[in-house]
């Protein structure tokens, strides 16, 4: 599949929706790379979280996570497509993030770390909660929660106030090479 279809079907599905998409550009190359080098060494599964037309995936794969361990939750039924084709031996699940456990089934391996690529800070403050919840759910002492946002200066976890959930600490960086600039953050979760 080449880089002008993964390019149309991003740029068609911002004009069709562009506050689903919460983004105006896919994510640079840059970017994706940064977000793949937080995911920790070891064993376990990685869940992505509104791949889109798929840049980290490409980086996680291209870091060494092995395609088996990786499961992508998308909500655009045409990005879930996209990345079925771009990706066939990646497991693919069209839905919303809402729902994460139930989507996800029973795992029996350990969750190594949650990419983020979810508009959440300009998301309903109900729906971010209800993620939040999901995710605090399927996680565990170890797991990783890495996240980008455009906002370069905020190192909060990107969840509703006052956080009392298990995720804290940032090993954050901006990363300019991007547009816009986004900033990548990667939350613990500290027992
Ligand atoms: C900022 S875009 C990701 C862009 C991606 N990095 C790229 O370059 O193609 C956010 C993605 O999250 C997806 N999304 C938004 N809300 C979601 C939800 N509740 N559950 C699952 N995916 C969601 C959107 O469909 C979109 O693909």
């Amino acid at each position: 599949m080449t880089e002008h279809r993964t390019l149309f079907t991003f740029v068609r599905e911002f004009i069709k929706n562009p506050r689903h998409t919460g983004a105006i550009c896919p994510s640079s190359g840059f970017l994706a790379r940064q977000m793949a080098a937080l995911v920790p060494p070891g064993e376990g599964k990685v869940i992505e979280l509104g791949p889109g037309s798929g840049p980290m995936t490409r980086a996680l794969l291209n870091r060494g996570i092995a395609p088996n361990d990786l499961i992508l939750v998308e909500r655009t039924q045409s990005f879930a497509d996209h990345l079925k084709q771009r990706f066939p031996q990646i497991k693919v699940i069209h839905g919303d993030a809402c729902g994460l456990s139930t989507l996800l089934g029973q795992i029996d391996e350990p969750i190594r770390a949650i990419v983020s690529s979810l508009p959440l800070r300009s998301m309903p403050r109900a729906l971010v909660q209800q993620i939040s919840n999901e995710i605090n759910h399927i996680s565990h002492p170890g797991t990783r929660f890495i996240q980008f946002t455009y906002y370069l200066h905020d190192k909060k976890p990107p969840f509703p106030e006052p956080y009392s959930g298990p995720f804290s600490g940032s090993e954050g960086h901006i990363v300019w090479c991007n547009f816009p600039p986004a900033r990548v953050d990667a939350f613990d979760w500290i027992a």
